[in-house]
This record gives C-alpha cells, sequence and structure tokens, in this order.
C-alpha cells in the first residue's frame, strides 16, 4: 500500500478505535442510523445483486459485504482501518477482505459489476482518484453506489448551553474538512450537492437514480426520536451513478474522458 496521507491517517486511527463497538452495535441492531436508515435504501439501490461481482470500498467491519454474499454475489472488500478488516476477515470468513486505499486499488480493471461506497466517500482524501479508480475496476455501464450523510443536514450544528432540539445553520458553500466527534475525532470532508455531481460527471458517471434515504418503520423503536426525524428529513442520501465508456460519453453528451481514464492499471498485469 503507498504511504498514507494525512487525512487516511486521522481517518484510519479513528476508525480502528470504534470499529469493534461499530460492529457490535450493528449486530445486535441497536445502530438506528445504519441498520435503519442507510443500509435499508442503499440496499434497494444496489437491486438485484445475485450473481454479480462486487466490490465494497470503505468496507469496514464488513456487514454489507457479508449482507450481499449472502444474497449471491461475489464480494471482495477493503478497507483503509487495519482493525476493521481484522473484524471483518474473523466473521465473514468466505470473504475476501483487504487493508487498502480507495485511491489505489489492487484489483484489475473492468472486472466489477457493481463498486458500493456506503458512508465513506466523505473521508477520502482525494475523491476525483478514488472515482477514477472506482470508474478504472468498474465494466463498461458498472454502477458505482455510492451513500453519504446528506451536505444541506451536514451543516446544521448543536448550539452550545441550549436543548438538543436548538439548532442553526453552519456554511453550506465553505467545502473542507471538518471534524465531528462521534466517540472519537473523526475528520469528514464538507463538499456541496454541485461538487458531488461535477466530480461524477468530470469522472466518468452519469447519474441513473439518486435516493433521499427514510427509515425503516422497525427502526421506530430503536430511537423514536431518531426516527421520528429521519421520516420528515433526509439524513442520509443514495447515489446510482453507471460508468459511461469514452464512446458513450461522447454519443450521449458530445464530451472525451480525460486520456487516463484509457491508461492500463498495474495490477492488469499481475491477475
Ligand atoms: C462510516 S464507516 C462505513 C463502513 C461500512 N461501509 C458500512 O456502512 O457499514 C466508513 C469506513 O470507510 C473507511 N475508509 C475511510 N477512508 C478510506 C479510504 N481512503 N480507503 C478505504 N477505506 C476508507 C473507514 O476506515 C471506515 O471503515
Amino acid at each position: 500500500m503507498k504511504k498514507k496521507s494525512k487525512m487516511e491517517k486521522e481517518v484510519s486511527e479513528a476508525y480502528d478505535q470504534i470499529a469493534q463497538e461499530f460492529h457490535d452495535n450493528r449486530v445486535a441492531k441497536k445502530n438506528f442510523y445504519n441498520e435503519f436508515l442507510d443500509m435499508p435504501n442503499t440496499m434497494k439501490a444496489l437491486g438485484d445483486i445475485k450473481g454479480k461481482k462486487i466490490l465494497d470500498i470503505g468496507c469496514g467491519p464488513g456487514l454489507y459485504a457479508n449482507t450481499l454474499h449472502k444474497m449471491g454475489a461475489e464480494v471482495y472488500g477493503i478497507d483503509i482501518s487495519k482493525k476493521e478488516i481484522e473484524i471483518a476477515k474473523s466473521h465473514y470468513k468466505s470473504i475476501d477482505f483487504r487493508v487498502g486505499s480507495a485511491e489505489s486499488l489492487p484489483y484489475k480493471s473492468n472486472y466489477f459489476d457493481t463498486v458500493l461506497i456506503a458512508l465513506a466517500f466523505t473521508h477520502f482524501e482525494n475523491m476525483g482518484l478514488a472515482l477514477d479508480e472506482a470508474y478504472r475496476v468498474l465494466k463498461d455501464k458498472g454502477h458505482l453506489i455510492i451513500s453519504e450523510g446528506n451536505p444541506v443536514m451536514d451543516v446544521i450544528e448543536s448550539i452550545e448551553g441550549k436543548p438538543e432540539f436548538y439548532r442553526k445553520f453552519g456554511d453550506y458553500f465553505k467545502e473542507g474538512i471538518r471534524y465531528r466527534v462521534w466517540s472519537v475525532f473523526m475528520p469528514v470532508k464538507h463538499v456541496t450537492y454541485e461538487t458531488f455531481f461535477r466530480l461524477f460527471k468530470e469522472h466518468g458517471f452519469a447519474l441513473y437514480n439518486y435516493i433521499d434515504s427514510k427509515p425503516i418503520k422497525a427502526g421506530r423503536k430503536v430511537d423514536p426520536k431518531a426516527y421520528s426525524v429521519a421520516s420528515k428529513v433526509p439524513y442520509f442520501i443514495v447515489f446510482d451513478l453507471v460508468k459511461l465508456s469514452n464512446d458513450n460519453m461522447k454519443r450521449i453528451f458530445g464530451i472525451s474522458l480525460p486520456a487516463k481514464k484509457h491508461i492500463k492499471n498495474k495490477n492488469d498485469a499481475t491477475e
């Protein structure tokens, strides 16, 4: 693996610390936001995946990978945190998990039908490079599913000294790294919707579908308050993107992709 960037170092160290708790809470179905809000909507976007080759980038402790494997997909998982991968490997032994970065994938080109990036994209130091890598490993017309926090919701902040329901708007247009406290200090990159869509277009993806995530009913019991709010406002979003070949880009939009998209990767020679 290449030398970690500052963001990769901070993110992997933070996830190393919370990995076990995250896994255990998920398995015990105590985690409202992942289990009852993000996952059901992202699974909807993934659709029928039986027999498909899927790469789960930022796979964490392997819960998506395991679900997809049980549904009949050939699944591979990669994560920057050693601890997350250690947990994934210890529980889900028949899945190929590796430690590595989204920005330099150890897989051959044009191999996967689907790439999944669930709640990990805004941790990436160089989102463009990660999109180039997802593009490279996907087959033509393969799907890239990205779930994320809603960038409009993400700038709503609590007010010190005020009850929880008092909130203020932060600066939506100010992009960059913000540190969140999720039991540990966690760097997350805030980007606007405009930046998301520009990046997707510049890196060869067209938007096929979009989901404003709503919680499933079973989540009401787990966290009634969070369920009530998340039923009215979309905390999470899902993009379903399609890789367009250079020919399709030209045919549909009249533009070409930058030449680097056609360069072969070193992994192609070895596998
Ligand atoms: C919020 S967790 C989501 C885990 C999993 N996708 C899920 O939804 O259950 C984000 C994950 O992304 C991983 N991650 C962050 N930056 C990464 C990078 N540059 N390359 C690979 N994984 C990364 C973290 O280590 C962490 O496990």
